[in-house]
């Protein structure tokens, strides 16, 4: 159990740790190149080293140049400097995969071994791993060709089978970036073009990352707010360098954290600001809240800024529809921020927070009314009145990693503070975490 008592200001600069989404796609895309790639600023976390053990088991070496180092100013979280050794598209030996928590490898790899005829793969992962569907991705890959196996047709542990793949047209029912980019990755490997059609734009971290690799991936917009993304089979992909920015996600806990902690004054430095990932600060911006957004070019084909924040009073608002895939990791933090906003605050359309490494519905409504928080589960979302405050209290992580750190922010933010059941964790995407936080407490 691990205490986060009320303390404040926050201030300071930061570089949050790498973007955990683009270094699973970083590893798994020079795995699948020629030759050698370098990856700068690979997330050091326990999802992305999942990620680097799953390639190293199927063949890719990796030399870790650590660290990276950045400009000066930005010490902290530099992440890793690594030089993969891919195996070329086709060249992944059988292997049992570990994906650990992992939820994005889960989903990504079986994409990329499908299309492999000969060979044959299970991923399994830990407890919370075993209840994430995969029959998201199975559906599509079987129309494609792929022979698979899942335990009751939709759960891990999943048997991928190598086999000659065709190009399909596949109507996704959900906006979701990992069943893309699944389909994306079976589609180089498979015989025609193929395309996939988001209900709603999603992370589009995959799309650059093969177009940069010298893979032909086209985007159009077929209507109604839904595109088409459109995928060639390739010979091989050269994905030369890759550079990873700091994650937005883990930025949001210090961004919410700054917002709520009267007196803070905090620089988030480096943050990727890709439009498909920045629902979190529109959804804030519109509550009210002043973020500066200092661009700062591009790193890896990905726009880079500086966020710069000071407390404000934050209300209600509502959250949903084609806003959702774009902050779909943040919504606890805006159920927080909820919690002190003036008014009632809705989140819809995101029945998918039931099926994260928890069911963020329940966790995060469970976690913030423990506290003293006013919120109700809906089976797409929450209803969270504001109450001004949390009056501190227990809560349970049940091992997801946003739901650990977003209990050690109410804590900050809390009356009487907070215990957090669970804080490891966090571990997951952020391993320093509470370093970081003490350091901009002044600690
Ligand atoms: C991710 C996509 C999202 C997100 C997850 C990471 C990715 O999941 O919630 O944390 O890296 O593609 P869905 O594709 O299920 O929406």
């Amino acid at each position: 159990m691990t205490r986060f008592d009320p303390a404040g200001p926050l201030r300071g600069a930061l570089r949050p740790p790498a973007d955990k989404s683009i270094s699973h796609r970083a590893a798994l895309i020079a795995a699948m190149g020629e030759g050698e790639t370098s990856v700068e600023g690979y997330l050091d976390a326990d999802d992305s080293r999942s990620t680097l053990a799953a390639i190293e088991a199927l063949g890719a070496s990796i030399d870790e140049v650590s660290p990276f180092s950045r400009p000066p100013r930005e010490t902290r979280h530099a992440g890793l400097a690594l030089r993969i050794r891919g195996i070329g598209l086709r060249g992944a030996r059988p292997a049992q995969i570990d994906v650990g928590n992992a939820g994005t490898l889960l989903r990504l790899l079986p994409g990329w071994l499908a299309g492999q005829d000969g060979g044959e793969w299970t991923l399994d992962g830990d407890d919370s791993i075993r209840r994430r569907p995969v029959d998201r991705v199975a559906t599509p890959l079987r129309e494609m060709g792929a022979d698979l196996g899942a335990r009751e047709e939709r759960l891990p542990p999943l048997l991928v089978r190598g086999a000659p793949l065709h190009g399909i047209e596949y109507e996704m029912p959900i906006a979701s970036a990992q069943v893309k980019s699944c389909l994306l990755l079976a589609g180089l490997l498979a015989e025609g073009e193929t395309r996939v059609v988001e209900p709603l734009p999603s992370r589009d971290h995959s799309e650059r990352m093969l177009a940069a690799a010298g893979a032909r991936v086209e985007r159009s917009a077929v209507g109604d707010g839904r595109s088409v993304v459109t995928i060639h089979p390739a010979g091989r992909l050269e994905p030369g360098a890759i550079v990873v920015p700091a994650d937005i996600s883990s930025a949001a806990f210090f961004i919410v954290a700054g917002l709520l902690v009267p007196g803070s004054e905090l620089v988030l430095e480096g943050v990727g600001v890709n439009p498909t990932r920045t629902g979190i600060l529109t959804i804030l911006a519109r509550m009210g809240a002043e973020i500066e957004i200092e661009p700062r070019g591009e790193e890896g084909g990905e726009p880079i800024a500086d966020l710069r924040l000071r407390p404000t009073q934050l209300s209600a608002t509502e959250v949903g529809g084609a806003e959702v895939p774009l902050a779909i990791d943040e919504l606890p933090l805006v159920a927080l921020a909820a919690c002190f906003a003036e008014g009632t605050t809705t989140i819809r359309d995101a029945a998918e927070l039931r099926r994260k490494e928890s069911d963020r519905v329940e966790t995060v409504s469970a976690a913030l009314n423990a506290l003293g928080g006013a919120v109700e589960p809906i089976e797409d979302g929450m209803v969270i009145t504001g109450t001004g405050g949390l009056r501190g209290g227990t809560i349970e992580s049940h091992g997801d990693h946003r739901i650990a750190m977003l209990g050690a922010v109410a804590g900050l933010t809390s009356a009487e503070g907070v215990e957090v059941v669970g804080m490891d964790a966090a571990a997951v995407s952020y391993p320093g975490f509470e370093a970081d936080l003490g350091s901009l407490l002044g600690g």
